[in-house]
């Protein structure tokens, strides 16, 4: 694992963007895996910037999301935040998004984007981390974890981190998510790691070298090619 420590949360979304355009300057027509949360806000909007700036086309890169909530309103939904903070403002073409429909069926959702993981494989895969150790909505399970895409049931400590995006308050009580096996065939993943609550997974993942269902990041030991990048201050 390529470990980047730095000093603060910009300096880490700004080296994460800095590696996903080169990316997409080597690659113009590679698929890239996008995450939502507080973590990629910034790395997003320094994508957007560099696109606006003429630094940047996204003209033939296609994507998928992670995940996407089950049954929320639109205006929860990671549909809406991928939408005002990249989509709309960069030159991806519509046709080249894929992410899961909060409103339909969610097992013909799970179909469709298996069906999607079949023929495709991501280039480079953004995550984050949540304070539980989860990536994606892979949420830690003694018992396993789904490699494909499926439908997850949200934890308490998950939906208790995310109500603050919610007018109500009121997280789903699933998700729809890739899968680990989903995940860890991604060519690169790039990892960024922000905000304090996560100190102890993050320090799981760093020092361990021990992969557990029960902190699902610790999967990503297993890739040849993961970078990840977090605030020294959180290592220690
Ligand atoms: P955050 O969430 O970026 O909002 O901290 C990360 C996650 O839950 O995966």
């Amino acid at each position: 694992m390529n470990v980047i420590l730095t000093q603060s949360y910009e300096e880490s979304a700004r080296k994460g963007a800095e590696l996903i355009l080169d990316a997409v300057s080597r690659k113009p027509d590679l698929l890239l895996g996008l995450a939502t949360g507080e973590t990629p806000v910034a790395i997003y909007r320094r994508l957007c910037e560099a696109y606006q700036a003429g630094a940047a086309d996204f003209s033939r890169a296609s994507s998928v999301n992670l995940d996407e909530y089950v049954g929320c309103r639109e205006e929860d939904s990671y549909r809406r935040f991928m939408d005002e903070n990249l989509f709309s403002k960069i030159n991806i073409p519509r046709e080249n998004i894929t992410i899961a429909d909060y409103a339909a069926p969610p097992e013909a959702e799970v179909t469709r984007l298996r069906q999607f993981f079949e023929t495709h494989t991501v280039d480079l895969q953004l995550l984050g981390i949540g304070a539980n150790g989860h990536i994606g909505f892979n949420e830690p399970d003694h018992d396993g974890l789904e490699a494909p895409v499926h439908i997850s049931p949200l934890t308490q400590s998950t939906k208790e981190a995310n109500a603050h995006w919610f007018a109500d308050g009121a997280v789903p009580d699933r998700a729809i998510t890739m899968g680990m096996g989903d995940i860890l065939r991604a060519k690169s993943i790039l990892l960024v790691v922000k905000g304090e609550s996560k100190r102890a997974v993050l320090r799981e993942l760093l020092n361990g070298g021990k992969v557990t269902t029960n902190n699902p990041a610790t999967f990503l030991l297993l890739h040849p090619d993961v970078t990840l990048i977090t605030e020294e201050s959180l290592t220690v």
